[in-house]
């Protein structure tokens, strides 16, 4: 028999309620908004705070014309190379937060994740406006005249090419390992880049490139933030068989991101002999036009110490570090990197 409050229109049976069923987990949405990581919430509010719009720079002042034609592709190319990773951001990112939801998360993760889904899209946009506003339709889709712009486009379909190669593996590694594997390659990604964006926004000498890389740097170091707060509370009790995938997993994230901060050494990248001559052509073209690309020595020394700085992070869990000979780093032989040991982020 069921008794209904005459006034409120409440309906409490008299035999108690209906258990409501157990939903099967893992399932997309946690119906509650748990923090175990006060920090994590605090970057996210930060995250909100500093929110910025690529579209409001003064893309009126970076004028073609100011430039050699050399220099549009120089710059064209340099901003190519970093939506070959800048590109993935969104996407990867956003699968994260998808699998930060599925896996219920505390909730300042899957907000963190949502942040930088949402900064690394504006990332990607400012390669977009500064690549359309110098050549249009690049850089695939434009009508390459001169051996120098053949040179720039058919270099960035070899970069475009090797960035189709690792996205099956990232899509499987999502269920294959734990955040705090996946947190150290992000780890190696938010240093690398919170390095190189600082080092050219201290380079560029056009205005607006110098504006922008200190945008995007001051996102990267929040990123690199929530990183770190998230490997805080995921390293301890971390397996040695998951310690020695995160050594393998930082020389993979040397391997694939010295392409934009340095030069990439000779495993992974299937590019062919003339892609590395005529990437410093163009590179050097970007940089005669105030860009802010470091030198090929400044960009080892700013790749050494950022790596230093991986290394001293890893080293307090008893995490080895891999060997970098080709930076004269010493550390463990993790073999062969193939694409399924990428995972990108930028
Ligand atoms: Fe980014
Ligand atoms: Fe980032």
């Amino acid at each position: 028999m069921t008794t209904t409050a005459a006034q409120s229109g409440l309906v409490v049976p008299s035999g108690g309620f209906t258990p409501y069923p157990e939903v099967p987990q893992p399932n997309i949405f946690p119906m509650e908004w748990r923090v175990e990581t006060p920090k994590l919430a605090e970057l996210y509010e930060r995250s909100k705070r500093q929110v910025w719009n690529p579209a409001d720079f003064p893309w009126e002042t970076l004028r073609p014309e100011d430039f050699t034609e050399e220099q549009r592709l120089g710059i064209m190319y340099w901003y190519a190379v970093l939506a070959n990773f800048d590109g993935s951001g969104p996407a990867v990112f956003a699968k994260a937060t998808i699998h930060a939801f599925e896996t219920h998360q505390e909730d300042p993760i899957r907000k963190c994740f949502f942040s930088i889904t949402r900064d690394e899209m504006n990332h990607e946009e400012v390669c977009q406006r500064a690549i359309q506003k110098l050549i249009p339709g690049a850089p695939l889709d434009f009508e390459a005249t001169s051996d120098l712009a053949k040179a720039a486009q058919n270099n960035i379909g070899w970069l475009y090419h090797n960035g189709g190669r690792y996205w099956t593996g990232y899509s499987a590694s999502l269920a294959k390992y734990p955040l705090s594997v996946l947190f150290t390659s992000f780890l190696m990604g938010e240093v690398a880049s919170s390095t190189l964006f600082f080092g050219m926004s201290k380079k560029a000498t056009h205005p607006v490139f110098k504006e922008l890389f200190k945008k995007v740097g001051q996102d990267e170091a929040r990123h690199l933030a929530i990183c770190l707060t998230v490997l805080e509370r995921d390293w301890p009790g971390l397996s040695d068989e998951y310690k020695t995938m995160i050594t393998k997993q930082l020389r993979a994230g040397f391997v694939f991101l010295s392409m934009i901060l340095w030069e990439p050494p000779n495993q992974f990248w299937d590019i062919p002999d003339y892609f590395m001559p005529n990437h410093r052509v163009l590179v050097q073209h970007a940089r005669d036009a105030g860009l802010g690309v470091l030198t090929y020595e400044e960009q080892a020394e700013n790749w050494k110490l950022a790596l230093a700085r991986v290394r001293a992070i890893v080293g307090e869990w008893g995490i080895d570090f891999p060997a970098i000979p080709e930076l004269d780093v010493e550390g463990v032989d993790v073999g062969h990197i193939g694409p399924e040991d990428i995972i990108p982020v930028f």
